[in-house]
């Protein structure tokens, strides 16, 4: 059967990607920021996963507003990398886990969970900065499949934070009765607080994200009770991306040690957290 071996939540700020690609990570402006992720960077790289379910938001990058799901999964065998505007990043295609996928919408489904299906998809920055951080010089292929979980954060009104975390339990059930021996991570991506536009443009809310790295751990109960609202009012318009954290949180069991965690402000107009958890309840009741 699968297990899930560890949750990883991590920012997916665009410019994280682009000091990759660009050779920068040793700047002044930088260096900081990517010194922080070597130790996370070293654990993961010696408890490889044999899939990631990403649990993202796409920007209206390869999704238009004219149709935006609440929440929606990737089924496809392999995702192209979006061009955003720069042209692609220069990052390997995404292999996907199309059996997986199937065995997770119908699970879903069955759980009251309806689901949409992507079995199209280009992956923006908030997929492929995660797997960069995860996973910093890939060669010619990342060393894992995909299946990307698609959370619409970025029209109102967004699923509650209570919802993502509920969808998280039924996504942990489903991984775990899959019948394959796999090996699989979630990544909660995005944040944390930040906003790019309007009247708080720039705004950073350290006391409220450093409140939710710790509660993350400890009582998620309390994060999932937060409205839409309050996430907004707190970590701004775009730091609601937030509650994407409670899904792969959702996925893990109680039984989880905290392996890592880096906060860092800013990158660019965001507050950057990453917080890495084990999961030793991650098997499927025998
Ligand atoms: C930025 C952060 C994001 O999460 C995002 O999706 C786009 C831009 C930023 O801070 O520049
Ligand atoms: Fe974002």
């Amino acid at each position: 059967m699968a297990e899930i071996i560890w949750g990883f939540g991590t920012s997916h700020v665009p410019s994280i990607g682009a000091a990759m690609d660009h050779g920068k990570t040793q700047t002044p402006y930088w260096k900081a920021l990517f010194d922080s992720y070597a130790p996370a960077r070293q654990w993961m790289a010696e408890h490889r996963p044999d899939v990631v379910v990403i649990v993202y938001n796409d920007h209206a990058n390869a999704v238009d507003l004219d149709l935006v799901p609440t929440f929606a999964l990737g089924t496809a065998e392999s995702y192209e990398v979006a061009d955003e505007g720069w042209g692609r990043r220069p990052v390997p295609p995404v292999i996907g886990a199309p059996e997986l996928s199937e065995h997770l919408v119908r699970e879903l489904v069955d759980d009251s969970f309806d689901i949409a299906t992507f079995n199209r998809l280009d992956t923006d920055h908030g997929l492929t900065v995660p797997l960069s951080v995860y996973c910093p010089d890939p060669g010619e292929a990342w060393p894992c499949t995909v299946v990307p979980l698609l959370v619409n954060v970025i029209q109102y009104p967004q699923p509650t934070a209570a919802r993502c975390h509920a969808l998280g339990k039924a996504l942990g059930r489903a991984i775990r009765s899959f019948p394959q021996d796999l090996k699989v991570a979630v990544f909660g991506t995005g944040g944390m607080s930040h906003q790019l536009a309007g009247a708080r443009a720039g705004l950073i809310n350290t006391e409220f994200d450093r409140m939710f790295l710790q509660t993350i751990e400890t009582d998620p109960e309390k994060l999932a009770a937060l409205t839409r609202e309050d996430y907004i009012r707190e970590a701004g318009t775009e730091g609601i991306e937030m509650i994407m954290w409670l899904v792969m949180r959702g996925a893990l069991s109680d039984d989880i040690t905290r392996v890592h965690e880096t906060y860092h402000v800013p990158a660019s107009n965001t507050a950057v957290g990453a917080a890495l958890f084990e999961d030793h309840g991650g098997k499927a009741a025998a």
